[in-house]
């Protein structure tokens, strides 16, 4: 069976980066590059820190590309000093949520249990879960690479996910800001399982776009773009400058 071709979805992770003045020229830079290209046959999503995301709505306005978070708490308000929750997200602007990105399994400790009472949150406040999973290098060298995916996102997935409020996005934890890449052989094949559980999970598990990440760049958006089965990127470093966010789109799109 082949495929269905879903409308790819290239979202840049700016993890902590960017101040006032880039956020303004790299959105004002994307802006004129889609209305050179309206027809453009990809979503684009922007994804900057927390702080930035009123700014970040602001500068979007009226255009075409969307807002996301890299984070959110699993609760809507409360006594959580230092947390944003989906509700407010939302109520910013921002359609998308990242969550369980491996800088924040690692760095804050997030277990799968916690990522998926995130993403039902998110969904309680009508945005769409990007949901991470990818194997170290330790546990692709022994060959658990499969089951870590397993097992990611049998805990990470909520059990309300539809294809309108679920993206996956497969993220190598040693392709991230490492300039390597999987070969597209291991990509395909990653994809591939995570599209057959997807599907047994979830009657519509056959449209939910799922996303490479690690290392993307415009010089080999091309090769990873068009493995079965990739309906998109996460892009970090490489989304912060426009010319290579965009080539990644074109790419992409096919265009
Ligand atoms: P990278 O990061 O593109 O800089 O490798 C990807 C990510 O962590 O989402």
């Amino acid at each position: 069976m082949t495929a269905l071709r879903l409308r790819p979805l290239i979202a840049g992770n700016w993890k902590m980066n960017g101040s006032r003045a880039q956020n303004e020229a790299l959105i004002a830079d994307l802006k004129g590059r889609l209305a050179s290209k309206p027809d453009l046959a990809a979503d684009l999503l922007v994804c900057p820190p927390a702080a930035y995301l009123m700014q970040a709505a602001r500068l979007v306005g009226g255009s075409a590309i969307a807002l996301g978070a890299q984070d959110c708490h699993t609760k809507q308000s409360g006594a959580h000093t230092g947390d944003v929750s989906a509700a407010m997200l939302a109520d910013c602007g921002c359609r998308y949520v990242i969550l369980g990105h491996s800088e924040r399994r690692a760095d804050h400790a997030e277990k799968s249990e916690q990522v998926a009472a995130k993403a039902k949150a998110a969904h309680e406040a009508g945005l769409i879960a990007i949901v991470c999973v990818g194997e170290t290098e330790a546990e692709r060298d022994r060959g658990a690479t499969l089951d870590v995916i397993s097992s990611q996102l049998e805990g990470s997935v909520p059990a309300d996910a539809a294809a309108g409020n679920l993206v996956i996005a497969y993220e190598p934890v040693w392709a991230i800001g490492t300039g390597r890449t999987p070969t597209p052989d291991d990509v395909a094949a990653v994809h591939a399982h995570i599209r057959s559980l997807l599907k047994a999970w979830f009657k519509d598990g056959a449209e939910m776009r799922i996303l490479y990440g690690g290392s993307v760049k415009a010089s080999n958006a091309a090769t990873l773009m068009h493995v079965a089965e990739v309906n998109g990127a996460l892009v970090g470093g490489a989304s912060l400058k426009g010319e290579e966010f965009w080539g990644i789109a074109l790419a992409a799109a096919g265009a």
